[in-house]
């Protein structure tokens, strides 16, 4: 891509470090000012007299969403076609790196053949509420997962020259009032669960840019938060690439760029120019900040030029095939259990020939429900639906016959009376030997830009499923659903049950190749089902909030984190799922490696595929800290690997845990720490379903801290030098206050108050600057 000046000349576009200095340096500071403003909507802003070309950026993520014309952001317009991936949500149960970075060189090659520089994805944000209305679009409730495929994703479309963008930064878990609600999180529940997926992210995979949120955390516009955009992501992480707002998001667009924002988008037609400007003439804002932006954005035009200069054409049937091999994996079988009308065998796979006649029954069978609403929404290059590919893979070897069940918006079924459509249902049903039942979420109960109020499927399809189970014994229910749906008590009557997620445009075939058992399920639940809503970690006070503000009081304890602390009863477990084979774990070992802030753990187990089928087994590492002296969740994921098996063979699937896997964010030190003391690491199949358990005992940091008069008389007792000091001085005295603090019944009572307050109780034997010189002495480091 060559720009021109405005005499046609064409310049030379700087795509060397040099080159970049080269032009920041010949540029007016207007012209550094016109950067960091889009030009429109999906554009960088260009300067074709210095060489600049404009650059497009646009939606993502698990599809391009490329609008021909200027277009809005909200979904309403059209894009050019383009292939439909499962959405994050379906995408993160394949818990599978590989293919998710597979589908992100796919998606980098759509994005290089349509001339497209960033691609505004993957989004990683925590699941904190299953009514989030962007659930669909986010990976999972646990940041070890979410941060891991995302930076398979990333890895993927970068791999390819086209940039991502990783989003949203930070702490954007809801969508009411998602432009200006403060959410309230201490540090360490930021630390330990709202940023740990980017942290990773951007460790492993460095995305090109990283977009903003709307939102504030703790008062203070992510879009202006200089802890966040430079402190945190830039000095900590190391983050080398260009913050971008998200469209919409700048408040104070000169505290934006001193704080590390680099780029509005869309463009706010002029007028942040011209207030950054003013802000450089008055003093309000430094010109060196300015310029660091502008290069910024110059870079990302730098390093997008090779591929934009050699577009080239994607196979999109190719493409189309890996949206059915990526949803396969992502949907999951949640129950399969055996039937007595079927010989004690489970419903799935399909037993064919033998199935006699098979109902299909439910709209969603033909007119398939598979991405969210909003700037995600792609044009699929084609649509699969499970009720043509089930009748296209049953063949002659059983009679298909098909029923609506239930109205939906645009489709067919539209506008006509549940109670017919429920009828015709139940006569297919009466008359089939088993019935594959598709229910699921409309796509107005969930979008961006607004939460759901309840978890529920839509009455007339818990009536419908009610009046089958009347008439059938073999119901298998088929789900659609961007985030989790109320499954209880239902499912307890439901004797086989695939969570299909939101699973893009193949998800109708890769249902028909699970049923039929073409191939094995292999997805994992990525975010508990819970039971009731009521018992959601959120629920009540802690969300959506309330007078613009939403305190996050559960602290580090989301998902299962939650429901497994507090021992709740859920539908299915964070980490769910089961194929049709069966797998024995053997021979955990667990070797602990180092000491103090470098202690780590190795980790092997063998894994034995014990079925009669081959597929695959997500092995799942959790680590216990059951002795810590901050409140620690029961167990928490801290490494995974998907092992495809044959019947018969074993695997050992080995893990290396750095300090990381066994630290806290200490909210006195303000760092991460590896506190001594044993640890447990289980391993197994899902957060409750743990095979094999090991405990180890771990040598910590000192973390001991440092006194202070201040300090309550307890941290003093139990500081190895001041301890002893003060208790020799109370001895000297005579010991009355000693004993005191040491008193059985209510010692308690009095070495929980500070040392300064007790100091200045009549007859107490130490002044408060002999105090100060022994804790002085305390926290001087002992020379070697
Ligand atoms: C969304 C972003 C999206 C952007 C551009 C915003 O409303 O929050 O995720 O990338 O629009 O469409």
């Amino acid at each position: 891509m060559t720009a021109r000046d405005d005499a046609g000349t064409p310049q030379p576009t700087p795509t060397t470090e040099d080159a970049v200095g080269a032009v920041l340096a010949r540029l007016a500071p207007q012209e550094k000012a016109s950067l960091l403003d889009g030009s429109d909507f999906w554009h960088t802003q260009g300067l074709p007299e210095h060489g600049v070309p404009a650059v497009m950026v646009t939606d993502g993520p698990h599809g391009l969403r490329k609008q021909p014309t200027d277009g809005d952001h909200l979904g309403l317009g059209g894009s050019v076609p383009a292939t439909c991936f499962p959405p994050a949500a379906g995408l993160a149960s394949s818990w599978d790196v590989e293919l998710v970075e597979r589908v992100g060189t796919a998606l980098g090659e759509e994005c290089r053949a349509e001339g497209v520089a960033v691609l505004l994805g993957p989004g990683v944000n925590m699941k904190r509420t299953p009514l989030c209305g962007r659930s669909f679009e986010y990976f999972s409730e646990d940041p070890v997962l979410a941060g891991d495929l995302a930076a398979a994703l990333v890895r993927g479309v970068q791999s390819q020259g086209v940039g991502t963008s990783l989003k949203h930064f930070a702490a954007n878990n809801q969508e009411t009032h998602r432009m200006s609600v403060s959410a309230e999180v201490d540090e360490r529940t930021l630390r330990e669960v709202y940023l740990t997926a980017f942290e990773r992210v951007v460790r492993d995979a460095q995305p090109w840019t990283v977009m903003c949120s709307y939102n504030r955390i703790n008062g203070t516009y992510a879009s202006q938060d200089p802890w966040l955009l430079t402190d945190v992501l830039r000095g900590e992480w190391g983050f080398e690439g260009l913050v971008v707002s998200d469209w919409g998001a700048v408040d104070d667009r000169p505290l934006g760029v001193a704080a590390g924002l680099d780029l509005e988008m869309p463009s706010s037609s002029g007028a942040s120019e011209a207030k950054v400007l003013a802000a450089v003439r008055e003093g309000r804002l430094s010109q060196d900040d300015v310029d660091r932006a502008a290069r910024r954005v110059l870079e990302l035009v730098a390093r997008s030029q090779p591929g934009l200069a050699d577009p080239r054409p994607y196979d999109a049937a190719a493409h189309h095939a890996l949206a059915r091999e990526a949803a396969q994996r992502s949907a999951v079988l949640l129950k399969n259990e055996p039937v007595s009308s079927h010989g004690g065998d489970p419903l799935l796979p399909l037993q064919l020939p033998g199935s006699g006649v098979v109902a299909v029954v439910g709209e969603m069978a033909r007119t398939p429900r598979y991405q969210g609403a909003g700037s995600s929404q792609v044009v699929p290059t084609r649509l699969d639906d499970a009720l043509t590919a089930l009748r296209d893979g049953i063949g002659d070897r059983a009679s298909v016959t098909f029923a609506a069940g239930y109205p939906l918006e645009g489709s067919p079924s539209a506008g006509a009376s549940a109670a017919d459509l429920g009828a015709e249902a139940v006569d297919a049903a009466r008359a089939a030997d088993v019935v594959l039942l598709f229910l699921g979420l409309p796509g107005s109960y969930e979008s961006e830009g607004f939460d759901r109020e309840h978890l529920d499927l839509p009455a007339e399809q818990l009536a419908l499923l009610d009046a089958l189970l009347e008439v059938s014994d073999s119901v298998v229910v088929v789900l659609s659903n961007g985030s989790a749906v109320r499954l209880h008590p239902w499912a307890d009557r439901v004797p086989a049950l695939l969570e299909g997620w939101l699973l893009g445009q193949a998800g109708g075939s890769a249902v028909a190749d699970l049923l039929l058992g073409a191939v094995s399920p292999s997805g994992r639940l990525a975010e508990t089902l819970p039971q009731r809503l009521e018992d959601t970690p959120a629920f009540g006070a802690g969300f959506p909030g309330e007078g613009g503000v939403v305190r996050y009081g559960e602290g580090v304890f989301i998902g299962y984190r939650w429901y497994d602390s507090r021992r709740l009863p859920v539908s299915f477990p964070f980490g769910h799922g089961l194929t049709y084979a069966a797998f024995l774990y053997e021979e955990l070992d667990v070797e602990v490696v180092g000491s103090g802030a470098s202690a780590g753990l190795r980790v092997g187990v063998r894994v034995t595929n014990t079925g009669r089928v081959a597929a695959a087994e997500v092995v799942q590492v959790y680590v216990a800290d059951p002795e810590a002296s901050v409140a620690r969740p029961d167990a928490e994921l801290k490494a995974f690997a998907r092992v495809e098996l044959e019947p018969g063979q074993s695997r050992t699937v080995s893990f290396e845990l750095d300090a990381r896997a066994l630290s806290y964010w200490s909210p006195v030190q303000r760092r991460w720490v590896v506190e001594g003391g044993a640890f447990e690491v289980r391993v197994g199949a899902s957060s409750r379903d743990v095979r094999l358990r090991e405990a180890v005992q771990v040598t910590g940091e000192d973390l001991t801290p440092p006194v202070a008069v201040e300090a309550e008389i307890s941290t003093w007792l139990d500081h190895p030098v001041a301890g002893p000091a003060l208790r020799s001085v109370l001895e000297r005295a005579g010991g009355g206050f000693l004993g005191m603090l040491d008193d059985p019944d209510h010692g308690a009572m009095f070495r929980a108050i500070p040392l300064v307050r007790m100091a200045r109780f009549p007859g107490f034997p130490a002044t408060e600057a002999e105090l100060e010189g022994i804790a002085a002495e305390a926290n001087t480091p002992s020379r070697p």
